[in-house]
């Protein structure tokens, strides 16, 4: 809790440390109520660098005894103040003796040594560290860690640290004890263990190198049916690292571990990821295709940071996105290999794209806009967003496009020859890039540097007599907080040109020196306006721009509904495909909003070249599901609204609804026919295809369940009563949920009585509600009373308050206000708990600027009642301050 006034953190202020750490000896007796820990530390001053003291940081933490070099040191030795513990005039050597007495069973922040369910977690990423000792904890400190850890062995008879076992033991008096030493350097951030009463799933697995290692997935007693998918994702995690990049595991143990209670997804502790349940725990009855999916990724990611961000890592917290958007681009391509075709590939892409424009795109507008490399912050873990690690990764995709496959993975080697074993930044990363390649990427720069999404604009112009075509890009980018004027990026534009057939034309770039026809050509666009030129354009072509969306941006390109009904069927690029069929439906929905703000009617039956469109995809059988389930599925109501300058959430949402019931009308023979086809009888299987099946049957029936008939009720009870898998299974109740089925109330009933002591399964059945339309802040309330209900678990928070506040946003913009005060009693409630969890419920309300003005009135107050709360957190106030700002 914060006492004082928060310190903004500058990156230009950067400093080396002035003494460097190169062991950690450290001793822990577990207890949840008082755990004692002995750290040896020893230091030596850091010639890059004429500081003489020793500083240390610590957080909440007791200090009972410092030694220095084998003498106490009492208060005259040093000074402590401000979590900052500082020696002055150190000798050239260091052994520090520090012991600290910490709390576990109180820690509701899950920072660094919690409990959860019973059982001892750490989590020391970004400053967690400094909960458990004194410490330079700082991402450019690494050193060799050795860990003693002394427990009861009844209630923890499982004891996890970092690399590897070296010895373990009774110690007679109904304790034992386990010692482990991790070969490798390190920051602190990637300290870990775990304590308490688990089991694991174990495998061997042979590396390329023909060297054997032990792969364990731990989880609570009674999960050993949920972890094969996990295990199955990182043998091929490993495989693929090894393929992709010819980066091996290096140790000879590699150990995940699930918990119940965790801030974010998972954390790539050396050799001890500890990992969400969420991210872990699957089996047919209780996890959807996405939750397979996800599953995969984060183990996946988590992986691969094993040598994107702990054998190279960050040299401060402004360069998170070295690993992170690293790791991310990483995860997503394995990801797309997984699938294995292209148009799986495509589909992937296509999944990636939305999450960057339903979040990040509005961060990037937003009050909280921040560059990829921050240069400021309050609090570290506000830093941990959508644009640092999704934009992140379209910055290091970009670098793929622009060098290719091959010149990317040049990069990459000539990345861990540099800093293998270093804690290095942004520049760094590029410079490899560059240097790899014989390319000057110093323009480059700016994708690091700026906030705010470019906007590119295209004009195009056919001369048939000259046999040409021109392209005009013209870039621009809006001011963010602390940034009026921005250069021009450096963006790679991919371009293709369709001829009448709705071929692919070959390309003949002028000045590219090339004469090879290829057939999608990448535009480097380095200036504010840049014109490009096709030579040999036999007919005037249709444009297909930002293939495979080939950077971040806005782009802004006139074409017909004519040209989009084409590009939909044709372009050879199947995000492209999947965009035109976007941009049709986002037109007519934003002439709609107008229409309805006018004070008209929410009349989408006159959306006829919508409808054709829509029926020409659903009912073109060579189209793969998953792909059909996405170019079905109309833009977001927040993607919808970011396209607005005022936005009327209850517009947006009537006209959104007027339009799905209109397609549901109009194709409703084809629906049934789809939902038909699309089963996927006998035994749950996650593949690719078969989810894809799955979800584009799913999608059917939820624009079916649109029309609210007998019909349409009785299929989506039939799907519910039949299921084998948890897919079909929430789908149904999604579905009558939405709906004003007679089995609405019962079907939710039974769901929650079959699933009760499934954890993960319960936070569906909170976050389905959450979301439904008929579910009001009243609804929410008492939802909230629920037993099963708890501010306390982050999973259970999520499910219910920010599925409610992000999810539902016709009921959360209630006219009256009643969700923004819900909204801010729970930024309260969950401040005093967890501060990290508060600060990303903060967030929500960000954008109250965007909102027509009796709304933003309501949201302000809101905000202002929270930015007024006595014993705020910084993380917090660093939210609603820069909102209110
Ligand atoms: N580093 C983790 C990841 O992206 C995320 C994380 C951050 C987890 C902070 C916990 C705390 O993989
Ligand atoms: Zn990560």
């Amino acid at each position: 809790m914060r006492t004082d006034t928060p310190q903004t953190i500058y990156r230009k202020d950067y400093a080396p440390p002035a003494y460097l750490v190169e062991t950690v000896e450290m001793g822990f007796d577990l207890d949840p109520d008082l755990t004692r820990v002995a750290t040896r530390l020893t230091l030596s001053r850091n010639p890059e660098s004429d500081g003489k003291s020793v500083v240390l940081y610590g957080d909440g933490v007791q200090l009972v005894q410092l030694r220095m070099n084998g003498r106490e040191l009492t208060r005259r030795g040093y000074a402590l103040g401000n979590g900052v513990l500082e020696i002055f005039n150190a000798p050239e050597q260091v052994t520090l003796e520090i012991e600290t007495a910490i709390h576990p069973a109180l820690n509701t922040s899950l920072m660094g040594l919690y409990v959860s369910n019973g059982n001892f977690f750490t989590q020391c990423e970004a400053e967690g560290f400094r909960k458990i000792t004194f410490f330079p904890d700082r991402p450019d400190v690494m050193a060799k860690y050795k860990v003693m850890l002394r427990a009861d062995k009844k209630k923890y008879p499982v004891l996890l640290s970092n690399g590897n076992l070296i010895e373990q033991g009774d110690l007679g008096d109904g304790r034992h004890y386990a010692l482990w030493e991790d070969p490798f350097k390190k920051p602190s951030y990637l300290f870990a263990l775990v304590a308490g009463s688990l089991v694991c799933q174990e495998e061997t697995c042979t590396l390329k190198s023909g060297r054997e290692v032990l792969l364990q997935v731990w989880v609570e007693e009674g999960n050993l049916d949920k972890t094969q998918h996990a295990m199955d994702s990182l043998k091929h995690s490993i495989r693929w690292d090894e393929e992709r990049y010819g980066l091996e595991l290096d140790l000879d143990r590699f150990m995940i571990v699930a918990v119940g209670d965790f801030n974010m997804g998972a954390m790539e502790n050396k050799g001890l990821n500890i990992f969400n349940t969420k991210y872990v725990l699957a089996n047919p009855r209780i996890a959807t295709d996405a939750d397979y999916a996800g599953i995969e990724s984060v183990v996946a990611h988590e992986y691969f940071h094993n040598w994107t961000g702990n054998r190279v890592t960050c040299r401060d917290w402004f360069q998170l996105s070295l690993k992170e958007g690293l790791t991310v681009f990483r995860d997503q391509e394995f990801s797309a290999d997984m699938i294995g075709t292209d148009s799986g590939r495509a589909v992937k892409r296509i999944e990636d794209v939305r999450v960057l424009r339903q979040a990040q795109f509005p961060e990037d507008a937003g009050p909280m806009a921040h560059p990829v490399r921050p240069d400021s912050y309050v609090e570290i873990n506000n830093f941990y967003t959508v644009t640092v690690y999704e934009k992140g990764a379209e910055v290091v995709r970009m670098y793929q496009t622009l060098l290719g496959r091959d010149g990317f993975r040049k990069g990459m080697d000539l990345y861990f020859e540099r800093h293998d074993g270093h804690a290095v930044t942004c520049d760094d990363f590029r410079l490899a890039m560059a240097d790899a390649n014989g390319r000057d990427l110093s323009q480059f720069e700016l994708w690091y540097s700026q906030a705010g999404t470019p906007r590119v604009k295209v004009e195009t112009a056919y001369d048939a007599g000259q046999e040409a075509f021109e392209i005009t890009l013209s870039q621009s980018c809006a001011p963010t907080p602390g940034q009026a004027e921005k250069k021009p990026f450096h963006i790679p534009v991919a371009v293709g040109l369709l001829d009448s057939q709705g071929l692919d034309m070959p390309l003949f770039l002028d000045g590219s020196g090339s004469a090879e026809a290829f057939t999608t050509a990448v535009l480097e666009l380095t200036e504010s306006s840049q014109t490009f030129r096709f030579k040999h354009v036999k007919e005037k072509p249709v444009p297909s721009v930002l293939r495979n969306f080939s950077a971040p941006v806005h782009l802004d390109i006139d074409y017909t509904e004519a040209e989009l009904a084409f590009l939909m069927a044709h372009d050879s690029d199947a995000f492209n495909r999947w965009e035109a069929g976007q941009r049709l439906a986002m037109r007519r929905m934003l002439a709609l909003v107008k229409t309805v703000r006018e004070g008209g009617q929410a009349d989408a039956g006159a959306a006829g070249p919508l409808h054709d469109a829509f029926r020409a995809t659903l009912t073109d059988s060579r189209l793969d599901p998953a792909f059909q389930e996405f170019a079905l599925t109309l833009p977001s109501e927040t993607v919808l609204a970011e396209q607005l300058d005022v936005v009327d959430p209850h517009a947006i949402h009537a006209v959104r609804q007027a339009m799905r019931r209109s397609l549901a009308q109009a194709l409703r023979g084809e629906w049934q026919i789809a939902y038909q086809a699309n089963r996927t009888p006998g035994e749950y299987s996650p593949d690719a295809e078969s989810a894809g099946k799955r979800g584009l049957k799913n999608l059917a029936l939820a624009y079916l369940v649109e029309l609210d008939d007998d019909a349409a009720h009785r299929l989506a009870q039939t799907q519910y009563d039949n299921a084998n898998n948890m897919t079909d299974r929430i789908g149904a109740l999604a579905a009558l949920a939405n709906s004003s089925a007679p089995g609405r109330e019962q079907a939710l009933a039974r769901f929650y009585e079959d699933f009760e002591q499934e954890a993960l399964v319960v936070d569906k059945w909170f976050s389905l509600q959450a979301m439904s339309r008929k579910t009001d802040v009243a609804a929410v309330r008492e939802l909230m009373r629920h037993p099963a209900f708890t501010l306390k678990n982050p999973n259970r928070a999520r499910s219910l308050i920010f599925s409610f506040c992000n999810g539902n946003p016709s009921q959360f913009h209630a006219a009256d206000g009643s969700g923004y005060e819900f909204w801010a009693e729970q930024v309260i409630a969950l401040n005093a708990i967890n501060p990290q969890v508060a600060a990303r419920l903060a967030r929500t309300l960000d954008r109250w600027r965007k909102y027509e003005p009796a709304l933003q009135q309501k949201m302000k107050a809101a905000l202002q009642k929270v930015a007024a709360t006595r014993s705020l957190s910084k993380d917090v106030l660093e939210v609603v301050t820069k909102s209110l700002a």
